[in-house]
């Protein structure tokens, strides 16, 4: 089995049995693509959500936060496009009746040709050593050169046709290439088709009366269709932003890679209106801002990178993802997008009212243009937790699993560790623990050897364990071990909260913005 593989059935495992995430409905054996968290689980979610929210909206003078209903009126997904065009191509294999999205296949295909010329590339570095010069290996290798030139080739024809709706090419291209089900190799493939990625469902008492509407299947229409409210009752002037956190849902095809690609997820979305003409400005200067959130976190800046669309959707005029490593490879984490008008002209057109800002400057009202940053809760939940879930051999040559979260983002802040359950030693632990928790999330525990309630500690991320032992008693103190570290020092009880707080305070991390 490939090691990549390995790092993801662990984290998935590591995740159910530390109370992060759970199938949803597992007494039922699940449901597919949906998710619940657990106690550890909706804690980091809860912070993620804080670090974006504050670096959003507590640190931008110009951005407010709103927190718009799932259900919304059936023709703002007419409007938004989402009815005719929020579609997936899907293709079934007839032998092993599995559904797969064709333009995935094709990718697939495509992402393979890419190893192949990452494997030359790779070769060459070793053999050259020192003296390689890899853009220009690239440039003039024949086997690299045709490995990317047939993946263009590829994926310009399968955009065209997908543009052209021309569903009969996509299968012509998917049995030209050969390309197999994954799973089984059958090449029988059925022909393509479109699916919409909306869950519908009905609202109304009496089936008659009933009206189709649908879950969202993103947060940022809430806010646009919100537009006008906000900005006469913030009475900010443009620019500025709206902001805001919530579930959305898509029926996706094929959800396999555990919360990477989910039927029910969450948002991380602002819109920020602009004036017309100014937007690409803005746009670059979201793409920094948004990246440096991302590396204030200390993952590394190796394991992100921009993804510039080269092809636009026809509303937009600039797009790009930022990437992460995740296990499985670089994949889009967040989108950011320079949307034109299109969204608020296009609610203006279907409701007939005006969605407009006078201008003062400019002595003229006009449909604000609009620039998106877009991140999935989720999914930055899974590149935080994948990324930092570490095996570790220890220099007495045990191991360890530790969850190495940005301290802030730790479910938990401290545990709070009597060494034996007798002698008054619950009772001081207990005294700590009800002083620090009205600033920090910290527990208790009594349950086994301190050993173990340190490694259960490091494997659910907690940066700090405060051991409580015969001496506390006499002295007052405590023995504070750091998680990454392992350091241990004794220090006062009166200066427990400072200490914690120095390091797991949100200040620390947004002053790096
Ligand atoms: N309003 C723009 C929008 O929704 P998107 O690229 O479709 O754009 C934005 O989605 C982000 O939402 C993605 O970058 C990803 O992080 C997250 N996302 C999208 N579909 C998802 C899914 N099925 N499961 C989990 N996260 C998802």
């Amino acid at each position: 089995m490939a090691k990549q593989e390995d790092v993801f059935k662990k984290v998935v495992s590591h995740a159910k049995e530390y109370g992060f995430i759970f199938p949803s409905s597992e007494v039922y054996d699940g449901l597919s693509a949906v998710y619940d968290y657990g106690q550890n689980g909706a804690e980091l979610k809860n912070n993620i959500k804080q670090y974006w929210w504050k670096a959003m909206v507590q640190l931008n003078e110009n951005i407010v936060g709103i927190d718009s209903a799932i259900l919304m009126h059936p023709t703002v997904w007419k409007a938004s496009g989402h009815v005719d065009a929020f579609n997936d191509p899907l293709i079934d294999n007839k032998d092993s009746k599995k559904r797969f999205r064709a333009d995935v296949l094709i990718e697939d295909y495509c992402a393979k040709l890419e190893d192949k010329a990452q494997k030359e590339i790779e070769k060459a570095a070793k053999r050259f050593g020192e003296a390689f010069d890899k853009a220009q290996f690239e440039a003039t290798n024949p086997r690299v050169i045709e490995y990317r030139e047939k993946q263009q080739k590829i994926l310009s024809r399968m955009a065209k046709s997908l543009d052209d709706n021309n569903l009969a090419d996509v299968k012509s291209l998917i049995e030209e290439l050969g390309i197999a089900d994954p799973d089984t190799g059958s090449k029988n493939w059925t022909d393509v088709r479109q699916f919409n990625l909306m869950f519908g469902t009905k609202l109304g008492a009496s089936a008659e009366n009933a009206m189709e509407i649908y879950l969202r299947p993103e947060t940022a229409q809430g806010i646009f269709v919100n537009f006008l409210n906000v900005q006469k009752t913030s009475r900010h002037k443009l620019p500025f932003g709206i902001a805001q956190i919530g579930k959305a849902f898509r029926n996706e095809i094929v959800a396999r890679q555990f919360i990477f690609r989910m039927r029910e997820f969450e948002q991380m979305e602002m819109q920020f209106f602009v004036p017309p003409g100014t937007e690409l400005d803005f746009y670059k200067q979201w793409k920094e801002k948004r990246m440096n959130w991302h590396l204030a976190l200390g993952l590394g800046e190796e394991n992100y990178k921009f993804h510039d669309h080269e092809k636009l959707a026809h509303y937009a005029n600039a797009a790009t993802d930022i990437e992460f490593k995740f296990p499985f490879g670089f994949k889009e984490l967040e989108g950011i997008h320079s949307r034109t008008n299109f969204d608020l002209s296009a609610h203006e057109k279907h409701s007939g009212r005006k969605l407009q800002f006078f201008d003062p400057e400019r002595n003229e009202s006009y449909v604000p243009y609009v620039v998106e940053t877009s991140i999935g809760l989720d999914r930055m939940f899974l590149a935080l937790f994948s990324h930092c879930l570490k095996d570790e051999v220890l220099e007495d040559g045990s191991e360890r699993t530790v969850l190495s979260l940005p301290p802030a983002l730790a479910p938990v802040k401290a545990a709070i560790l009597p060494l034996v359950k007798k002698d008054g030693l619950p009772d001081f632990a207990e005294k700590i623990f009800n002083d620090l928790k009205f600033d920090f999330n910290v527990i208790s525990e009594e349950k086994d050897s301190i050993g173990k309630r340190y490694r259960r500690q490091d494997a659910i991320g907690t940066p700090f364990c405060i051991t409580v032992d015969h001496d506390s008693l006499a002295d007052n103190t405590v023995t504070l071990r750091e998680r990454d570290s392992m350091a241990q020092e004794r220090v006062k009880v009166e200066d427990l909260r400072r200490i914690i707080d120095e390091k797991v305070n949100f200040r620390t991390l947004l002053a790096k913005l």
